[in-house]
């Protein structure tokens, strides 16, 4: 399975967006993860569409849209206006009454679908869904703000989650993501990791790229032998 880091731009100077993006692109991450927080969902105001927009003229790297917002569908078409096959939609499972009617409209857009679960939503609410997306993000804290603890706990339900989801199903892991507890993750079967601090807090991006690089796959190694 392969490896993703994906650079959560929450912790990137907002006054130097251009020149970050370009940091992490040239530091060899693989996602460019853009966190959209509607001050309902979640009490944190972010980015919107008019970002994703921008974003898509600046960077060739693929964009992770985390949309932690109330009724997603009614915000595809916005999200999606300059978006590309490559680039992932990803909406919450508690955030709607009918996530495969949501993951249709995106698809539709001709991007790929995510769906994403909260730390204590049971993983039964996503199980039906798995054949129908590209991607499941499992938060590994409570969505809001970059700079939170990992909760280990969480790893029992990627575990489960691993163990029935298709074959190649990228599974993403968004919150406390750092040399550390990015093993935790790896070795539970996540394979695309979400990080903010430990990439933007840093003074080398490279350094902590591949630092967290390097512990996934060694880690994501001991849980393909299991
Ligand atoms: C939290 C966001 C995360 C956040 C991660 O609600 O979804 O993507 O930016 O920040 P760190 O890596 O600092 O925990
Ligand atoms: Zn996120």
């Amino acid at each position: 399975m392969q490896i993703k880091i994906s650079a959560s731009i929450l912790s990137a100077d907002s006054t130097q967006l251009g020149n970050e993006i370009k940091k992490v692109e040239q530091a060899g991450v693989d996602l460019i993860h853009v966190d959209v927080m509607d001050g309902h969902f979640v009490p944190n105001i972010t980015m919107g569409p008019f970002i994703v927009e921008g974003l898509k003229r600046i960077t060739k790297v693929p964009l992770d849209i985390h949309l932690m917002i109330e009724n997603p569908d009614k915000y595809v078409e916005s999200f999606t206006q300059k978006t590309e096959k490559d680039d992932i939609l990803t909406f919450h499972i508690e955030a709607t009454d009918d996530p495969l009617g949501v993951i249709n409209l995106i698809k539709g857009r001709g991007l790929k679908a995510g769906v994403a679960i909260n730390p204590d939503t049971h993983e039964r609410t996503v199980e039906k869904l798995l054949e129908s997306i590209d991607m499941l993000l499992v938060m590994t804290v409570y969505p809001g703000f970059s700079g939170q603890a990992f909760k280990k706990y969480v790893c029992e339900k990627i575990k489960k989650l691993r163990e029935i989801a298709p074959e190649n199903l990228d599974i993403e892991v968004d919150g406390g993501i750092k040399p550390g507890t990015i093993s935790d993750a790896a070795s539970a079967g996540a394979n695309v990791f979400a990080a903010a601090t430990a990439i933007f807090a840093k003074d080398d991006y490279k350094e902590a790229i591949e630092a967290l690089r390097k512990e996934a796959q060694e880690n994501s190694f001991l849980f393909m032998k299991n």
